[in-house]
């Protein structure tokens, strides 16, 4: 069985919808998580959510059940980054990231952390460029091309050590071309297509079926669910777009 396989099979999600939980009010985010959170696969936690009420969305994602993806994208020296991984302080974080940037030196050390925690360890997954990154901005990095930085990055990445990668959509064919089916694939940048999002800052956006055809593990999703009137409805509008129940 190679890795890919076990890895997902140990996961065991529900479905492959990760609910983004970007919200900053506690009591709004635990009902989110309660109600919608329950439905999806995972729910993911960025600083915001994490700094504001992360205690109690620790104890109520331990008490429900639910896989959490805490999304801090860590970026420091080997060292700090093995010990912030190794002192996590929850059962329920199933998933982490940290910037392929930081290196392999510092994604060998995140991967030696996740074994130490042994067969339920966390998924280890890297990103490559952010999104927002225009070409100009890539090349004043001394990156000449988003395709070069999802390439040369993302191999460094899973060689070193990572589980897999966070990929816009548009990304995700080169990248099964490049690593086959083993890397696991987390694809932000997820729309509907009869909903728009106001001020909208994701560029490369794909449909939830589109996304899952061209090779995406793990759908994340935020403000197409976040924003609607019933966050609920949508989710199971989307689950049922994939032919997930
Ligand atoms: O856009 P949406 O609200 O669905 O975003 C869900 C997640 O996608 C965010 O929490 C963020 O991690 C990621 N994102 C991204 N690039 C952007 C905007 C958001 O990767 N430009």
């Amino acid at each position: 069985m190679d890795k890919g396989t076990s890895l997902r099979s140990r996961l065991a999600l529900k479905n492959p919808l990760c609910l983004s939980l970007d919200v900053a009010e506690p009591t709004r985010g635990l009902d989110l998580l309660r109600t919608v959170g329950r439905l999806s696969g995972m729910v993911k936690a960025g600083p915001v959510p994490f700094l504001s009420w992360g205690e109690r969305l620790l104890r109520d994602a331990e008490k429900w059940g639910i896989p959490l993806f805490l999304d801090l994208k860590w970026h420091d020296i080997p060292n700090t980054v093995h010990d912030t991984i190794a002192h996590l302080p929850s059962p329920a974080i199933r998933m982490i990231t940290i910037h392929a940037l930081g290196g392999p030196s510092m994604i060998r050390a995140a991967r030696r952390a996740c074994e130490a925690m042994g067969a339920d360890r966390p998924a280890l997954i890297a990103v490559t460029a952010l999104t927002h990154l225009t070409t100009e901005e890539l090349g004043e990095i001394g990156l000449p091309s988003r395709e070069t930085a999802v390439r040369h990055l993302g191999s460094m990445a899973l060689e070193a050590g990572a589980d897999g990668l966070v990929l816009s959509p548009r990304e995700l064919p080169l990248a099964r071309s490049l690593w086959g089916i083993e890397p696991y694939l987390v694809t932000p940048g997820i729309r509907l297509k009869d909903s728009a999002i106001a001020g909208d800052d994701q560029t490369n956006a794909d449909t939830p079926k589109a996304a899952l055809r061209k090779g995406a593990d793990l759908l994340v999703v935020g403000r197409p669910v976040l924003q609607a009137p019933n966050p609920g409805d949508r989710l199971d509008a989307i689950l049922r777009e994939i032919g997930t129940p």
